[in-house]
């Protein structure tokens, strides 16, 4: 008999709300501690989630009940609170980008392989009940070979409504980096992994102002692409346009279609869990309902360290993560070269999840 995993998690602003609400009803984790930069969020975190401690980030890291990792930092601290997570031996679930950089996150995958501990990484997202169905319809041939798709994330970005949305704007941000991963991921699951990459890039503004919060009306800089069109080429042939934009008045988000050799395929957002996907074929179509649990984000974190304890892989590898990064600098690569430049790394997609996966089920494992 093995108690629940003790997981930590490190990083207690906006998204760890969602998070904790549910790492805190799955029966198979227990949530032991909070811990942030900002001392006092991280212990009104722990009182309104009900976690037994907050802490500093090193006593978190050094507490023997903990044996996974959540790192929810921003994006410029992922690599190095996930380095030294690896190095205090524990497994490590990361928001994305799984970093700025592939050197640095390189080194962390590196480092965990050579440890024998796992790193996985957002987005969960497409685990959810919405993608997993249109994910199955897929794999049992519903469209055929997929060939072509067109992702669009269009918005006037982020700045109205997160309270500290400065790296949101900055590198490892910007609509690709903060963005893409749910997009880029969500056609590699289907269409495999990406070998080529054509962009350009621009932006309409080179300041922003904190539209809620204590800092409202701040003004602050941007320093990466607002608006990035890509074509994206697949190593198994087929291809994707896609479009992120934080520069657009409209809001058209969420959007992810899959044209193969018998039909078309619209997916659900692939930044949620849930939603319809519409099967167009050339004599007619259907409407799938979502199929699954109806858990959201922590999802990743539970099918990992369900993962750790069957021995399985992770469906959010660390490796999945690593080559969704190393598409996106690449359409960065792209836009400063002006022409199309080779994806280095490969991946092979995650299987589907099973439709009775049950988040709150008990495995057996940790009765
Ligand atoms: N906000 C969202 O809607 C959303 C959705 C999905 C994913 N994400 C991802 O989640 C991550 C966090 O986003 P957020 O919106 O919660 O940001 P946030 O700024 O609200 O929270 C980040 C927290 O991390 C803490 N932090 C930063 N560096 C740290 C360090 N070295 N050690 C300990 N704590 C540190 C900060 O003090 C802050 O409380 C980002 O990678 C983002 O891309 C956010």
């Amino acid at each position: 008999m093995t108690a629940p995993l003790g997981v930590g998690v490190v990083g207690t602003g906006v998204i760890s709300e969602e998070y904790l609400r549910n790492l805190t009803s799955f029966p198979d984790l227990r949530v032991v501690a909070v811990a942030d930069l900002d001392p006092a969020r991280a212990a009104a975190s722990a009182a309104r989630h009900g976690v037994p401690r907050s802490s500093t980030v090193d006593e978190l890291l050094a507490d023997p009940g903990i044996g996974l990792v959540v790192n929810l930092t921003v994006p410029a601290a992922h690599v190095e609170v996930s380095l030294a997570a690896i190095e205090a031996g524990k497994h490590v679930w990361v928001e994305k980008p799984l970093g700025l950089d592939l050197r640095g996150a390189r080194a962390l995958l590196d480092l965990a392989a050579r440890r024998g501990l796992r790193v996985a990484c957002a987005p969960d997202t497409l685990l959810g009940a919405g993608w997993q169905t249109a994910r199955r319809a897929v794999d049992a041939g519903v469209i055929g070979e997929p060939r072509t798709a067109l992702a669009l994330f269009q918005s006037p970005g982020p700045e109205s409504w997160h309270p500290a949305p400065e790296f949101l704007f900055q590198p490892g941000g910007g609509p690709l980096l903060d963005m893409g991963p749910y997009y880029l991921t969500g056609l590699v699951h289907l269409l495999g992994p990406i070998r080529r990459v054509t962009a350009t890039g621009g932006r309409a503004r080179d300041t922003r102002v904190i539209g809620s919060g204590p800092r409202a009306g701040a003004e602050f800089p941007v320093t990466v692409h607002t608006a990035v069109s890509a074509l994206v080429e697949f190593e198994r042939g087929g291809s994707a346009q896609a479009v992120f934009s934080f520069d657009s008045a409209v809001h058209r988000t969420g959007f992810v279609e899959v044209s193969g050799t018998l039909g078309t395929v619209v997916l659900p957002d692939p930044n949620r869990f849930d939603g319809e996907t519409a099967v167009h074929l050339f004599d007619g179509g259907q409407t799938l309902a979502p199929q699954g649990h109806g858990a959201t984000r922590g999802t990743g974190v539970l099918e990992l360290a369900r993962s750790i304890r069957a021995g399985e892989p992770e469906r959010a590898s660390g490796e999945l993560a690593y080559h969704v990064l190393d598409a996106m600098l690449a359409i960065e690569d792209s836009i400063a070269l002006g022409r199309p430049v080779d994806v280095g790394s490969t991946v092979e997609p995650p299987p589907a999840l099973l439709a009775d996966w049950d988040p709150h089920a008990v495995s057996p494992a940790a009765r």
